[in-house]
């Protein structure tokens, strides 16, 4: 065979059963050193974390280039796939040829082989995927998302597309990004002085959705079991660790299914991706723990042999009452619990996952089931360690007059949610839901401290995406 005919390989599909074979790879230098009469490359091609190393012979007709080439060059490498001789790595490619595609120049290319801080990492966030950090992080990424459409298809339920622009606040918290074709500095006015949607392009003020959970109830009562897997939008002002202005979320959404049942799908659920993760990941998560948290993988490892326990917020709010700590938020029965809450009650107090349920109606969105108490709804939040809420969700109020009487409660306009009004006039059932944040779950596997790490762009980079103001 000669070199052309060799077919091409990623480097995580190459094995013992490829020996002595010739092979065409491609990829990008991670870094290249000089020995007498050789040069080793080690080359990466995205498909696995330790990549492979090269050997190139002076006698290749194009030497002279190839022993200048720097990290981030871009190469065509023919060769045959031999044991190798060096610690650390059990095959490497004898090369034969070599084509440089694209050269990176040594002193300008940002990427060295010295670490860099993560931080830095953000403001090139062009060329971060091509670290070992980014790579590893981004392939668990894909089989997370992978694992989740699996988990959900094998179980009959159906994927729902909800919008992105709409006109519907689902959580009813006014934190949405408004849409409009208006031009912003001749607003068109009405008598009234308010702004005139008559003339905007959907002809009402419409807004980036925060959540598919509404469509998904549509699609729940007529398909039984459904979920979403898109972006969500929040301009909420929390600039924190693990809050994004755009983020992907997963609702799964089940009729007949009451808040008792949705903890035990949900339980199994996470549990299957920590799984995966495990199984397919061993290389990429060992260089994580070394890096980032030296007990990443027995945490993992912990969540998918410990029970969720479950709590109600009141228990959680008298254990965070007595546990003698000084918190930066004080604790009442009926506050909001904050990060500092949710860690302690799932790392000191349990050392395990907790799903937490029945929270006051008043801190919580408008569609939750009302309890008989009168004070507390059906919501469900799992709390992990290390992170706090990583999945929030509810059984919904499947009643029409109780929804109502709420949503007048909480002084939410009716006409826009008529639709879902009517949903329990005709063919109500009960039914629950859950969101799951992507990136939350993202963190958690990977052990990263920051979100902004684990989404392809963050909004801090100068490309592809919008800077946002404060950072
Ligand atoms: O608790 P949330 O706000 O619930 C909902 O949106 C419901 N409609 C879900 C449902 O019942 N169908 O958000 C759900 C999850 C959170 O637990 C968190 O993991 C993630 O979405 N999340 C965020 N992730 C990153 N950045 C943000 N700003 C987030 N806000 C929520
Ligand atoms: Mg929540």
């Amino acid at each position: 065979m000669t070199v052309s005919q060799s077919e091409t390989y990623r480097i995580a599909d190459l094995g013992q059963s490829l020996l002595n074979r010739k092979i065409h790879l491609r990829g990008w230098v991670r870094t290249r050193r000089g020995s007498k009469g050789f040069s080793f490359i080690q080359l990466n091609d995205g498909s696995n974390l330790s990549g492979l190393q090269i050997i190139a012979d002076e006698k290749l007709e194009n030497y002279e280039e190839i022993s200048k080439l720097s990290t981030g060059a871009a190469l065509e490498v023919w060769g045959t796939l031999v044991e190798s001789q060096g610690r650390g790595q059990d095959f490497e490619l004898q090369s034969e040829q070599i084509l440089i595609r694209g050269t990176a120049p040594g002193e300008e290319y940002p990427l060295q082989k010295k670490g860099h801080t993560l931080e830095f990492l953000r403001d090139i966030a062009h060329l971060r995927p091509r670290t070992n950090t980014l790579g590893a992080v981004f392939r668990i990424r894909n089989t997370l998302s992978q694992a989740i459409h699996r988990f959900f298809q094998d179980r009959g339920f159906l994927y729902v597309h909800t919008p992105i622009i709409t006109a519907n606040d689902a959580e009813g918290a006014g934190e949405m990004f408004h849409v409009t074709s208006l031009d912003l500095e001749q607003l068109p006015k009405t008598k009234a002085g308010k702004v005139d949607y008559d003339q905007d392009f959907f002809g009402t003020d419409v807004s980036l959705t925060v959540s598919g959970q509404l469509g998904a109830e549509v699609f729940a009562l007529a398909f039984t079991n459904v979920y979403t897997f898109g972006p969500t939008f929040r301009a909420e002002n929390s600039n924190t660790a693990r809050h994004l202005a755009e983020f992907w979320m997963i609702e799964p959404e089940m009729a007949f299914m009451d808040l008792q049942g949705m903890l035990v799908l949900t339980e199994e659920f996470l549990r299957e991706l920590l799984k995966e993760c495990l199984d397919r990941h061993e290389e990429d998560l060992a260089f994580l723990q070394k890096m980032y948290d030296q007990e990443l993988i027995s945490g993992l490892k912990h969540i998918c042999d410990t029970p969720f326990e479950t709590l109600t917020y009141t228990e959680a709010v008298k254990i965070l009452e007595n546990s003698g700590k000084s918190f930066e938020f004080p604790v009442e029965w009926g506050c909001d619990l904050q990060s500092e809450h949710e860690r302690y009650l799932s790392e000191v107090h349990l050392g395990g996952p907790l799903n937490l349920i029945d929270y006051p109606k008043d801190i919580k969105a408008f569609y939750m089931k009302q309890n008989p108490d009168g004070k507390t709804v059906a919501a469900m939040d799992v709390l992990f360690p290390r992170l706090g809420e990583i999945v929030g969700g509810s059984q919904r109020e499947d009643d029409g007059e109780s929804l109502l009487h709420l949503m007048r409660e909480k002084g939410l306009p009716e006409e826009t949610y008529q639709w879902y009004l009517e949903l329990r006039r005709f063919g109500t059932a009960p039914h629950s839901g859950f969101g799951l944040g992507l990136e939350r779950l993202v963190q958690f596997v990977t052990g990263m401290k920051n979100i902004r790490d684990v989404i392809p762009f963050p909004s801090s980079s100068p490309a592809p995406v919008a800077t946002m103001k404060k950072n």
